[in-house]
């Protein structure tokens, strides 16, 4: 009997998901005989059986197509808004995976979405995971998939501000993307040249970047492109985030935890606007002429690189040999030119975020790059 597996994509979008389900599902068809089905919009596909036949015509031509043709969604199979009530779908989401008569279910997603295929697994459903993500922060894996796209398009924009920031002798300010995590701002900051990079991972004191600029200004160049990741700090606001952190892990009855988790979210919710802040604190504190721009979903649209066209459909076909072999419960990693199962339960839950000895900050650095703390720039 031929095997039968349901794929699905969750999650933000990023470009080489096609290339990714394509690698799988066309893997699977002709080197293993197994059928596949795609359900869309995420784990609410699931629940609400909603699906597509993935075969032959389906697949054909969407290798270099942006988005995913599953559609894709946030949604947690245990916590999914339906109606006016949030519910624990679980089972609704076991029966049509029962239903179908599934072998398997290939989950691809970020860091969310292999939390959520954990819980699945626990449920009893043979899962699969691959790594997707513009943000690069799916632990145990080399590098995600939508990454190295995002990177290029990120640098394109750093390349483009550079000769208006030139023109006008002023400071701008490219807010990219990566949630918690620097590395897209760190790969696009170096490849595009940036004056000053700054990353969740090392919080900032505006005083350093605002001196590296004004220095800067005093050897003739009035212009510089700071780059800044959407969860950049400055250190006291990492000092407030570990004092909430921490509040909320002491906190021992419920309500006291929940408080704590209204005064989190508050901040990052007030958190969203630091550079525009930081744009107009750096004007007043260098006297040039300061602009934002923020790349936001830009970033995650349109045709994927080559490479992760590439990344994509190698992984796609490693995963096709992993379903052929019966071995579940992995998220299939990069790793070098090769992948290598990963236990899913080890990577649920964890998140991959710059080292601050990450070989690109010493590059940075190398090149007098500031990264906003002080060390060696000023
Ligand atoms: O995880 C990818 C990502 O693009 C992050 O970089 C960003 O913080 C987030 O998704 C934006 O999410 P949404 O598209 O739901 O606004």
């Amino acid at each position: 009997m031929s095997k039968h597996i349901g794929v699905l994509t969750s999650g933000g979008d990023c470009p080489g998901l096609n290339a990714a389900i394509r690698g799988v599902a066309r893997a699977g068809q002709e080197a293993f005989g197994m059928r596949f089905i795609g359900f869309k919009d995420g784990f609410r596909g699931l629940v609400q059986n909603r699906f597509l036949e993935l075969d032959h015509h389906l697949l054909s031509g969407i290798l270099t197509d942006g988005g995913t043709i599953l559609g894709t969604s946030r949604d947690k199979p245990h916590r999914m808004p339906m109606g006016d009530t949030v519910r624990d779908m679980t089972d609704a989401i076991v029966e049509t995976y029962r239903k179908h008569h599934l072998d398997a279910l290939v989950c691809i997603g970020g860091g969310g979405t292999q939390k959520n295929a954990l819980r699945l697994q626990a449920a009893g459903l043979n899962i699969l995971t691959l790594p997707k993500t513009i943000d690069n922060d799916v632990a145990f894996t080399d590098v995600s998939f939508g990454f190295d796209t995002a990177v290029g398009i990120a640098t394109e924009a750093i390349d483009r501000l550079h000769s208006t920031a030139m023109s006008h002798g002023r400071v701008i300010v490219v807010e990219v993307m990566g949630h918690r995590a620097g590395w897209l701002a760190l790969a696009a900051g170096i490849a595009g040249g940036a004056e000053v990079i700054l990353l969740p991972e090392i919080p900032h004191q505006v005083e350093h970047v605002a001196e590296a600029i004004r220095k800067r200004s005093r050897s003739g160049k009035t212009y510089s492109i700071v780059v800044v990741a959407e969860g950049a700090m400055s250190k006291s606001q990492a000092e407030q985030i570990e004092l909430l952190v921490a509040k909320k892990n002491k906190a021992k009855k419920k309500a006291q935890k929940k408080a704590a988790s209204a005064e989190l979210e508050a901040f990052h919710k007030e958190h969203v606007n630091h550079t525009v802040n930081l744009t107009a604190e750096l004007e007043a504190r260098t006297g040039l002429e300061s602009r934002l721009t923020i790349l936001g979903h830009l970033q995650r649209g349109g045709t994927p690189s080559s490479a992760d066209r590439l990344l994509a459909t190698r992984l796609g076909t490693a995963c096709a040999r992993q379903l052929a072999e019966g071995q579940y419960g992995y998220l299939i990693a990069a790793r070098g030119d090769h992948t290598e199962p990963v236990l899913l339960k080890k990577v649920a839950g964890q998140k991959k975020l710059v080292p601050t000895d990450h070989a690109w900050v010493n590059t940075a650095r190398e090149l007098g790059i500031c990264l906003g703390d002080g060390v060696g720039t000023v």
